[in-house]
């Protein structure tokens, strides 16, 4: 297993390390590299090639094609995501979802969005239940100031909707047996028994509506669906079919996803102006060279900065503008400090728009949770 790999990097929903190979990783789990003829297929369906796909930011999948197929013989599918709230959301998180809404947009389809309270709360020594209740509520803000449809658009959180949850949760977790979920994540003798039940709960939206469903995802939850393929037909249901995203790296560099513990090496959603421009000035890991002359003669290195990484992965969209960026700082031209210039400028105007709505969304929550109010 992924786990016991004698690999440099470990990708598991619980522990993301090293510099992943994403290659070696799609050969490891299993799952299919997004083709360009997969990219030309969705890009003719939608009318719009989306900048995600075609860096290569989604770059794996489980049977898209089947989805596909189905859509074009006029069946529907259904969307689903989810979020774990461990803490405020990061921009790291927004990118399956900014991805997932463009998908709902361009399908017209009904999108569930999984709020893990529970799962936050078994994974995280520190955390209390209430605690990852508050940050299910802050990250749900994130989420529908995206510009979610209410009509199509569900919010579930695992302790608040319980009651529909289980009764699909029951019927997972009685095909699952210990040795395949211990196999999968790398679970011990003093894991909590939560945790070990937890798949099933994941699994459960899968199932919510009677149509095949397809999940935009960060690729380290992946193991979670490898499990709700196997037993899928056992069940009598339709395998759901996943799209992954690569692991967002955090500011202080390569190696390891942005992690909502660490605070300083994370931009989260809520942060001020000032505070993204310290961060960033302060710890975003810079592919350029020690002094001015060296940088001017020898030239940056783009593919392992990280601020050309966030323009490249979300926050400049013009594929001409990235690429003089890339130019300009491969060359010498453009400074480290110019280039973190250039992506606090656009976090930050990113953010200020992101934040009203963010508020706005305080009124509107209501209308998309599932079957119950907040309180
Ligand atoms: N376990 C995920 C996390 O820690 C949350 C989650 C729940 C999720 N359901 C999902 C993520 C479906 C992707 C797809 O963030």
């Amino acid at each position: 297993s992924i786990w016991m790999s004698a690999d440099d990097f470990v990708v598991t929903p619980w522990h993301v390390e090293g510099d992943i190979d994403y290659d070696r990783l799609i050969k490891k789990f299993g799952t299919e590299k997004i083709s360009l003829e997969l990219q030309e297929r969705i890009k003719k369906i939608t009318n719009e090639e989306h900048f995600m796909l075609k860096r290569g930011i989604f770059f794996s999948h489980r049977e898209m094609n089947r989805i596909l197929d189905d859509y074009e013989k006029g069946n529907k599918f259904f969307l689903y995501t989810g979020r774990g709230p461990s803490g405020h959301t990061h921009i790291g998180h927004l990118v399956p979802w900014v991805f997932a809404k463009w998908l709902q947009e361009k399908f017209d389809v009904n999108m569930y969005f999984q709020l893990t309270d529970d799962e936050k709360f078994y994974s995280k020594p520190d955390l209390t239940l209430e605690e990852t209740g508050n940050f299910a509520y802050e990250n749900a803000l994130d989420f529908i100031a995206l510009g979610f449809k209410p009509e199509k658009t569900k919010i579930i959180i695992n302790t608040k909707n319980i009651q529909t949850l289980y009764p699909i949760a029951a019927k997972v977790a009685k095909k699952i047996n210990f040795s395949n979920t211990k196999a999968t994540f790398g679970f011990t003798n003093e894991t909590n028994i939560g945790m070990i039940f937890y798949t099933s709960l994941q699994s459960a939206p899968c199932f919510i509506e009677d149509k095949p469903v397809l999940i935009p995802l960060g690729v380290d939850q992946d193991p979670h669906f490898r499990l709700t393929r196997d037993i899928a037909p056992k069940i009598g249901k339709p395998k759901p079919a996943l799209i992954h995203n690569i692991m967002i790296p955090g500011l202080k560099g390569p190696g390891g996803k942005m992690s909502a513990s660490d605070e300083s090496g994370t931009i989260y959603t809520t942060d001020t102006p000032n505070v993204v421009k310290k961060k960033i000035n302060k710890y975003a890991f810079s592919g350029g060279q020690t002094s001015v002359e060296e940088h001017r003669r020898i030239g940056g290195n783009p593919d392992i900065d990280v601020s050309y990484q966030y323009l490249r992965i979300f926050f400049e969209q013009d594929d001409n503008k990235l690429k003089t960026i890339y130019d300009d700082y491969k060359s010498g031209k453009l400074l480290s400090g110019e280039l973190k210039a250039i992506l606090i400028e656009k976090i930050n105007k990113f953010l200020s728009i992101h934040q009203e709505k963010r508020e706005k969304a305080k009124d509107q929550i209501d209308k998309f949770l599932f079957e119950n109010k907040w309180k």
